[in-house]
């Protein structure tokens, strides 16, 4: 099939785009480089695929209606996976007239363009800030999400009202799939795992909010993109579908596994969480796992140890660790938070307290993080993890 690709250059798009070549799909990638960081970086993640005798990339901006409409008379795509956007909840918060413009305006043109040119497969990213500071944890799709507290998930959520209009109004087909805070290879630089990486190799202090009692559900590229993926492929009527890892980490355990993967100590200044800021994210993903066959594959990503070992971006300069790239930090993180499964579940409360049985199970988790030599210490680190602990169960907040 023949699908566009929006984002193409950015972290996620980049992986999509490679995972449907690879597959034998046709692929229009498109992206305007836009500065929320290096030009440079971006073209690093263009160059991994966009080379492919199938691959057409088109730089240009959602915002330009009258070229999405001519790009879209000149291919009839199958899908539309529309994942550009601006994406970062802090700095929306001092620009949401930019965000507006990109996400809100940007889906429209593109919506408006696919439905005057009979395009009917839409599928899109939204986010799990849409949730704020639900309710109900984990975040269920069911659960209403009117209370954004930054302009970035509040563009989402329009972005979700728009594609719901536009599946009434026009009988478009529209997905739109809650990323929860994707890391992995070729990760932005303006999200937390690379921004404390970095500042810890350097010795510089990073912020922790609320004690480092905040939890996040990191969920690798690989799973998102597998997620991706399926919803290209079921085409659905119409839903919206959390793709999460459904296991929070805490902060504090967090900054832990990037002290080790870096070998310093972290210097930490401690803030209180702004209210822009949610306590926690965490998915349900019971509604992936019956409508995508959602599985995450944690327990595989340490073997990608080997895969990445020989990446370029440096992490801070004369960083004194084993680490040698961004890309095994990301890997790193994948093994580490392998190791820290809930055992028995835990959630956390707005008020920062954990509630449930479990505890981070940390044995082991260390010893095993990447170092020079990249295949051994992987696999080491996969064979020492054991049975998968159970999902954390659902647990009010
Ligand atoms: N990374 C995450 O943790 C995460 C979590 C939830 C949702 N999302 C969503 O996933 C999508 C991809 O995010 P990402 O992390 O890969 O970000 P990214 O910044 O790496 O990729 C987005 C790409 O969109 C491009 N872009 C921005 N404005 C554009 C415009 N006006 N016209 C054309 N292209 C434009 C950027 O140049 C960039 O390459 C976004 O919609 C984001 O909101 C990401």
């Amino acid at each position: 099939m023949k699908v566009l690709v929006t984002g193409a250059a950015g972290f996620i798009g980049s992986h999509i785009a490679e995972r449907l070549l690879a597959r034998g799909d046709q692929v229009v990638g498109l992206d305007n480089f836009a500065p929320n960081y290096s030009r440079a970086r971006k073209a690093a993640n263009l160059a991994e695929y966009g080379d492919h005798p199938k691959f057409e990339f088109l730089e240009a901006d959602i915002r330009d209606a009258d070229r999405m409409r001519t790009l879209f008379g000149h291919h009839q795509f199958d899908r539309v996976v529309h994942l550009a956007a601006m994406g970062n909840v802090r700095y929306s918060i001092e620009h949401a007239q930019e965000y507006a413009a990109v996400n809100i305006a940007g889906t429209v043109n593109l919506l408006e363009a696919a439905r005057l040119t009979g395009t009917r497969d839409f599928i899109y990213a939204s986010t799990s800030s849409v949730y704020g500071n639900a309710e109900v944890i984990p975040f269920v799709e069911t659960a209403p999400a009117v209370r954004p507290l930054a302009p970035y998930p509040a563009t989402k959520i329009a972005c979700e009202l728009m594609a719901h209009t536009y599946h009434v109004a026009f009988g478009m087909k529209c997905t739109g799939l809650r990323f929860f805070n994707v890391y992995g290879p070729r990760g932005r630089p303006d999200m937390m795992p690379f921004v404390f990486t970095e500042r810890i190799a350097a010795g510089q202090p990073i912020r922790v909010f609320a004690g480092g009692r905040p939890q996040r559900d990191w969920t690798y590229i690989d799973d998102i993109a597998g997620g991706v993926l399926a919803a290209i492929d079921a085409s659905f009527d119409y839903e919206i579908i959390n793709l999460g890892r459904g296991q929070p980490i805490g902060l504090t355990r967090f900054i832990e596994i990037i002290e080790q993967l870096v070998g310093r100590k972290a210097i930490i200044e401690h803030a209180p969480l702004p209210p822009t800021e949610p306590m926690i994210t965490y998915a349900n993903v019971d509604k992936a796992a019956r409508l995508l066959n959602w599985v995450v594959h944690a327990a595989l990503q340490g073997r990608k140890v080997a895969v990445v070992a020989s990446g370029k971006a440096a992490v801070g300069d004369g960083a004194p660790s084993s680490i040698r790239n961004t890309d095994q930090v990301s890997v790193g993180l994948a093994v580490g938070l392998d190791f820290t499964l809930p055992s028995g579940g835990v959630a956390v409360g707005r008020d920062g307290v954990q509630r449930g049985a479990g505890r981070d199970s940390v044995e082991g988790a260390t010893t095993a993080l990447p170092g020079d030599t990249a295949e051994a210490p992987a696999a080491r680190g996969v064979a020492r993890r054991g049975p998968r602990a159970p999902c954390a169960p659902r647990c009010p907040g």
